[in-house]
């Protein structure tokens, strides 16, 4: 089974792609949603992310507004958080390749925003970089709820230049077209995989 790593800085349309991969049959593990529902209710992090950031936790869950508005001005608390959601995530990658190696999939996604910052390219056998112009992903992001310019600055200065992203990655996908043009750039990559 080859591994294919997915990444992209905020908004650039990851989860677009990993869509157009799923309709392809391609198995895809989601890391933003696998951290939203560990701190969800009753979540397998909302434990040890309270005890740290205790002003964030209600009703036995993890306030993500919140949390944000904290980690992403401190660098210090980012890196404390991702301290405990990092095993955990690795942990939820490991059983999704062993059920898609199970049903004998020739290929899986990790759709993981920081695929090359954490380290988890290694496990990859090819990986993806999606990228768009700057403006492009700034009006994608600035359309969602408690989104600012400020808080869409310091996430930006928190993740990987996508320039740099794009040197890492094997398969570059230009977002920054409509989504006709980008899933069309899905489908040669994943026709090109299939050829391996
Ligand atoms: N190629 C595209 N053309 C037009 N709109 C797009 C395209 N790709 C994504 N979008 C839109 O841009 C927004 C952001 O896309 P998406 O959620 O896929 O980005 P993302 O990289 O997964 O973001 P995040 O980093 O927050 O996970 C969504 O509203 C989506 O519908
Ligand atoms: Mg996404």
């Amino acid at each position: 089974m080859l591994i294919i790593g997915l990444t992209g800085s905020i908004g650039v349309g990851k989860t677009n792609v990993a869509k157009e991969f799923r309709a392809l049959h391609v198995p895809v593990f989601d890391a933003d949603r696998v951290v939203h529902k560990m701190l969800a209710k009753g979540g397998e992090g909302v434990k040890r992310v309270a005890e740290i950031f205790p002003v964030v936790h209600a009703n036995n869950a993890i306030d993500r507004k919140k949390l944000g508005d904290i980690v992403f001005k401190d660098k210090k608390k980012l890196q404390l958080l991702e301290k405990i959601l990092h095993p955990l995530v690795r942990k939820a990658e490991k059983r999704f390749l062993q059920k898609a190696q199970g049903q004998k999939k020739k290929i899986a996604v990790l759709d993981i925003p920081l695929l090359f910052e954490k380290g988890f390219a290694k496990v990859c056998d090819y990986t993806i970089v999606v990228v768009a112009p700057h403006f492009v992903q700034k009006h994608r992001v600035m359309r969602r709820r408690h989104m600012n310019h400020e808080k869409f600055t310091q996430i930006i200065a928190s993740q990987m230049p996508q320039a740099k992203k794009m040197r890492l990655a094997d398969f570059v996908i230009r977002a920054g077209l409509d989504k006709r043009s980008t899933n069309r750039q899905v489908r040669a990559i994943y026709s090109a995989l299939c050829a391996k």
